[in-house]
């Protein structure tokens, strides 16, 4: 069974591979289609689920919507990939909140990673949001999360200390939190971005989302963020390791929300303040 799949897998990786000159106009495709239907009427839940991939697959999709559906695959075959392509699905039933030992004083934010594809990107991120306290991480799409081992040796312990929870789709949670009141950041090297430093309001919680180590946001969910702000960068590369980014933005809002604090204080001491 393992090598059908194996050769599913092959023919993504050699389509993706194929797609910058031919496109999906490949008779591997075919071929990939083909490979799918076999799974055809299977008893296996996971198998037909796999046979329910040739659905979704057009030729006419973009290489972005064609690669979410190689991730049950390499689940399925729970490959031992490098850590730049470890691929976990996670679990889209699982949506509660993960209720840890809640730190006190968390800083007003709240960390979204959209289908972030390798797990020592989430862990890495986790082990941050645990350093500087934040409120909460929630993986939307299909992000891997701390529910699978593999992704709890990356996150060192820190998946202890701070809350996550999960989400199917990362537009709908953007209007779920902006519904809630928080304001929404999309973290995204945009022509209109503005800089990471420009000061926070902190009237509102705030958020940031973060995206696909390959492909960036969706730009549907940038459209729905409140704004977009980017780390400026001098080099000749046009971003950062997601989980690099993430460690930028979240020192800088946590040492603008401690400068925030501190102004807060000062004032209330002044003389004819009740402080
Ligand atoms: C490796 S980047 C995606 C690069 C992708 N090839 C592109 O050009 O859009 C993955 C994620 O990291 C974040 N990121 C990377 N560099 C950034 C920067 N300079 N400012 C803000 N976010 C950044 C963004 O959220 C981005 O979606």
């Amino acid at each position: 069974m393992n090598r059908k799949i194996e050769r599913i897998h092959e023919l993504f990786l050699q389509i993706e591979k194929s797609h910058p000159h031919t496109g999906f106009e490949t008779p591997l495709f075919d071929q990939l289609i083909e490979a799918l239907k076999v799974f055809k009427d299977h008893k296996d839940v996971e198998l037909f689920k796999i046979y329910s991939i040739h659905l979704h697959l057009k030729k006419d999709m973009p290489l972005r919507d064609f690669l979410y559906w190689i991730v049950p695959i390499e689940r399925y075959l729970n490959k031992n990939l490098k850590d730049e392509d470890f691929i976990i699905f996670n679990k889209d039933e699982n949506n509660e909140a993960h209720k840890i030992e809640k730190k006190k004083n968390p800083i007003p934010l709240v960390i979204v990673l959209d289908n972030i594809r390798s797990s020592f990107n989430v862990g890495s991120v986790f082990r941050t949001s645990e350093a500087f306290n934040i409120e909460k991480i929630i993986l939307a799409g299909y992000s891997p999360d701390p529910s699978n081992p593999k992704t709890q040796k990356t996150t060192l312990g820190s998946h202890d200390y701070v809350c996550w929870e999960t989400h199917p789709k990362c537009l709908d949670l953007v209007h779920d939190l902006k519904s809630q009141g928080y304001y929404v950041i999309a973290a995204e090297t945009t022509s209109h971005a503005m800089d990471l430093e420009k000061p926070f309001a902190f009237d509102k919680k705030t958020v940031f989302i973060f995206g696909n180590e390959r492909f960036g946001m969706d730009p549907q969910v940038i459209e729905s963020c409140h704004e977009t702000r980017k780390v400026p960068l001098q080099g000749i590369k046009n971003s950062l390791n997601v989980a690099n980014a993430a460690s930028i933005f979240i020192y800088e809002f946590a040492k603008q929300f401690t400068e925030h604090k501190t102004r807060l204080a000062s004032a209330s001491m002044l003389p004819g303040t009740n402080g």
